[in-house]
């Protein structure tokens, strides 16, 4: 039985190798990582990742050939395929600070496997790093062998948020990128093996391990640049009197762009885009190529633009003011089907309208209270380390900021409402109850496009929409951009 062991039980590890313990009940599967709470979550009822179909996955192989320990040295020592799926956060310090991979977490793990290797082992990148990583991996575990050969394999993993389980059942394509020499090939086989007990062949890309590594910056720096484009667009509609969706809709039927990734919203956030972008800059600069560099910075630039646009939108329109005013925020987490909040653009705006001494009264289905205070307190690029290395409960949770357990109670005596995530509740919510119990005017600032706009003004809503037309009073009241 070939063994699998997965360094990182994380939003890519945790999904990914539960379902190819479900695809090949041939192969062993264990996930391993530092952080005991989470692998006990792992081990519970109550996952610690919300996806769509992963609680069905898991329940059918966990204790079958699905484990989830914290004992890393055994099950890495173990296995014949290493996985690693750790943290690479952006380095807050030192050379590159704002910009570069730190790799700490990563070479830990490396060194790991080097010190526990008793057999040769295929080493896998699953976690995004910067391009030319495998070569300093390499280095660590040949130089720390003792004899024994590890082949490194780029595996990056496409997934996304709220369609994870969907992504790795129907991949658009796998790809897997590895040494041009004979023992990197046999790698590539052996990994491309596991895939095709589901993967059709046609869809497994092999590549070298630099471009394996350099298109997956590549592939987010572009969806990401997409987003940043009708963003750029929605700001001219609004300029304009043109509609955005339609905008959209137009050029998305010429087949050479295509429907996909072109909803205007209050920004894009996750885990990837922004700190794929800042990796894919920071590696042109390294390289002599300041204007490419420049050019993906545009699309950062944009997406804190687009944050502010609409912050600065709810100050102007109401009276540039919103210093003791409650707004309602509804929903936080960076897409809708997931409880991440990661680089969300909700803790922008939030922040944003703090600092104007707005008073947030913020419901998301998914996010806990917790997970809020400690994204309103927590610096930039401190979320993407491991769990028991960030702060824990916050100590003073910020004042002006409370949690509701649902829509209603989040908008009661609101001035204004902000949607900040396209969850489907927000769709059907019952708006003239919402309306009733607001203070007047009474203000929906709709971030994600999901409202019917025309059916709130008819309740009474002044109504701002991303990339729409604007009401009469969005009109005389401009937002200084
Ligand atoms: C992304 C990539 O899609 C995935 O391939 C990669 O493996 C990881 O990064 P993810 O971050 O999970 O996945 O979500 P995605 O669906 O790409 O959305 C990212 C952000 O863009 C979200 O905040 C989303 O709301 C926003 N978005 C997406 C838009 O604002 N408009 C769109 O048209 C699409
Ligand atoms: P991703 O979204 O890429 O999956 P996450 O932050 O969700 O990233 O998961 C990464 C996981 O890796 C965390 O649960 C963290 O505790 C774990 N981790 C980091 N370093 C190590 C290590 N050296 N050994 C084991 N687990 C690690």
């Amino acid at each position: 039985m070939v063994k699998i062991c997965c360094i990182g039980a994380g939003y890519v590890g945790g999904p990914t190798m539960a379902v190819i313990a479900l695809k090949c009940p041939d192969i062993e599967v264990v996930v391993v990582d530092i952080s005991e709470p989470r692998i006990a979550a792992w081990n519970s009822d109550q996952l610690p990742i919300y996806e769509p179909g992963l609680d069905d996955v898991v329940k059918q192989c966990r204790g079958k050939n699905l484990f989830f320990s914290t004992d890393v040295e055994k099950h890495v020592a173990e296995a014949d395929i290493v996985f690693v799926s750790v943290n690479t956060p952006t380095k807050t310090q030192g050379l590159g600070a704002g910009k570069a991979a730190d790799l700490t977490y990563w070479e830990s793990a490396a060194r790991t496997i080097a010190d526990v290797s008793k057999s040769d082992k295929i080493v896998v990148e699953k976690s995004t790093v910067p391009v030319k990583t495998a070569e300093a991996i390499e280095k660590i575990l040949t130089h720390n062998s003792k004899g024994i050969k590890f082949q490194i394999l780029s595996n990056p993993e496409f997934l996304a948020e709220g369609t994870a389980i969907e992504d790795l059942f129907q991949p658009d394509r796998v790809l897997i990128g590895g040494r041009e020499t004979p023992e990197g090939q046999k790698a590539i086989q052996s990994l491309k093996s596991v895939y095709a007990h589901w993967v059709p062949e046609d869809r497994i890309l092999t590549t070298n391990l630099w471009s394996a590594e350099l298109s997956k910056l590549a592939a987010n720096a572009f969806l990401a640049q997409r987003i940043s484009s009708v963003n750029a667009m929605s700001a001219l509609c609004e300029a304009t009197g043109a509609d955005v969706a339609e905008v959209s809709y137009a050029i998305g039927k010429d087949s050479r762009i295509g429907p996909k990734f072109l909803n205007a919203s209050v920004g894009f956030g996750g885990s990837c885009f922004q700190k794929d972008i800042l990796n894919l800059v920071y590696i042109c600069e390294c390289n002599g190529l300041p204007e490419v560099a420049e050019y993906w910075k545009q699309v950062i630039k944009i997406n804190d633009h687009q944050k502010s646009r609409f912050v600065n939108r709810v100050v102007s329109s109401m009276f540039n003011t919103v210093s003791q005013k409650k707004i309602a925020i509804l929903g936080f987490a960076f897409k809708k089907d997931t409880g991440d909040t990661r680089e969300t653009p909700a803790i922008d705006v939030c922040k944003g309208l703090l600092g104007d001494k707005a008073v947030l009264s913020i419901y998301d289905p998914q996010v806990t209270e917790d997970q809020i205070q400690r994204d309103l307190i927590m610096k930039k690029f401190d979320w993407d380390h491991p769990l028991h290395l960030q702060p824990k409960s916050p100590k003073s949770s910020v004042k002006q900021v409370s949690i509701a357990w649902d829509a209603y109670e989040a908008t009661k005596g609101a001035h204004g409402i902000c949607i900040l995530t396209e969850w489907e509740e927000f769709k059907t919510i019952d708006y003239k109850k919402i309306y009733d119990s607001m203070q007047k005017p009474a203000f929906v600032f709709d971030g994600r496009n999901v409202v019917n706009a025309e059916a709130l003004r008819e309740i009474g809503f002044i109504v701002y929409s991303i990339g729409k037309p604007l009401d009469a009073w969005l009109k005389d009241m401009p937002a200084i951009a």
